[in-house]
């Protein structure tokens, strides 16, 4: 799916929230669990350290401090949500969806509140899908949160996984605005590539059992070789595809935010494009990837280095499980100027 997105007037993010757990684990500690060494992750992912929830902390906590920020930084009532949508692969639980438990908590009493599974793309997907409803005047004001605590679901014992992943979230509030904003999206999906990465278990295909539990079915399985293949082409493929349909060009674009996997495909894409080192912004090492999360806490921190100038052009890019991808391009808008 592929479009332009002012058509229907223009939609902005009016402000940002982020939120990690404290606690901070390093390669060295996972050197102590598992045959690996802080020299390998820093050589083949630049992933330094990741935060991890702590046990009573699930994807709602996160959202939750995340989300009250990103309405602040708005100047947004929960109250005044007409819409709320969740990515993560991660959720409290399967039902009821952490975006009902997150309005809930907000006081979010008038929003339509849900989840969206896209693996580390969900972000990507649910601000296209909240444009969406913005622009078209069904929503006023929506909350798009992305994260996820894939510390419960990497398997602390496969160091060819537990290496790579971390625990956090972002929360973006989208409101109409006079001008500029999203000039357009990119997503895509390819089922075929589902096996690449996948929890076999806990799903309507192979329910929860104690041999499912005992054969470690309930843990992130991931080929990373071909994940690595994908995320270096799709980063490429997605990004070109939605600065061509916005009549953009690549020298144009002022703030580059790739999901946060690894050091290399980042280093990998943003050459390909053409993008200058100093306009790609990289917090992997500090995070590991935190998944649908990844975006938004890169946006964050971006916002928080003065990074993110009105009436620059901020280009994200995201991939993951599904397999999926997604660009949105922005041309960046003064916080909390909801045109209200
Ligand atoms: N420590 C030490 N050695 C390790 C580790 C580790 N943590 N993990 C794997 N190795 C070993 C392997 O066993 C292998 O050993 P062998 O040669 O004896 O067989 C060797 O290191 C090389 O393994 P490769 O898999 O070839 O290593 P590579 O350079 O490809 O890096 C990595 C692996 C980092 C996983 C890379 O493939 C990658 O980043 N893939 C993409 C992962 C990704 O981004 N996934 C998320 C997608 S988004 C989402 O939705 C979650």
């Amino acid at each position: 799916m592929i479009g332009n997105a002012t058509s229907n007037g223009h939609v902005s993010i009016t402000g940002i929230g982020t939120q990690a757990p404290e606690r901070v684990l390093t390669n060295d500690e996972l050197a102590r669990m598992v045959d690996t060494s802080d020299e390998w992750i820093m050589e083949r992912t630049g992933i330094r350290e990741r935060r991890v929830a702590a046990p009573d902390e699930a994807m709602s906590d996160l959202a939750l401090p995340a989300s009250v920020e990103a309405l602040e930084q708005a100047g947004v009532k929960a109250s005044d949500l007409d819409l709320i949508v969740v990515a993560t692969v991660t959720p409290d639980m399967l039902f009821p969806s952490t975006g009902a438990i997150l309005a809930d908590r907000l006081g979010a009493k008038d929003a339509a509140a849900y989840d969206l599974s896209a693996g580390c793309t969900g972000f990507v997907y649910a601000i296209a899908q909240a444009h969406g409803m913005v622009a078209s005047g069904l929503a006023d004001q929506a909350l798009v949160v992305g994260g996820d605590v894939l510390s419960r679901i990497v398997d602390w014992t496969d160091r060819s996984t537990c290496v790579l992943f971390g625990d956090g979230a972002g929360a973006v509030v989208l409101e109409r605005v006079p001008e500029g904003g999203f000039l357009g999206f990119e997503l895509g999906a390819d089922g075929s590539g589902g096996p690449q990465l996948y929890i076999p278990a806990g799903g309507s295909r192979q329910p929860a059992s104690a041999e499912s539990v005992a054969a470690r079915q309930h843990f992130a399985k991931m080929n990373g070789r071909e994940v690595f293949k994908f995320a270096t082409r799709v980063l490429v493929d997605s990004a070109e595809k939605v600065l061509d349909e916005c009549d953009v060009s690549v020298e144009d674009v002022d703030v580059y935010v790739p999901h946060q996997a690894n050091v290399r495909i980042i280093e990998h894409a943003r050459k390909k494009l053409g993008i200058p080192g100093d306009r790609t912004v990289v917090n992997v090492d500090r995070f590991g990837n935190t998944s649908s999360g990844s975006i938004p806490l890169a946006l964050g921190d971006a916002s928080a280095d003065g990074r993110l100038v009105p009436g620059e052009m901020v280009l994200m890019t995201g991939m993951g499980a599904g397999l999926t991808w997604g660009s949105a391009l922005i041309e960046w808008t003064a916080n909390g100027k909801g045109g209200h």
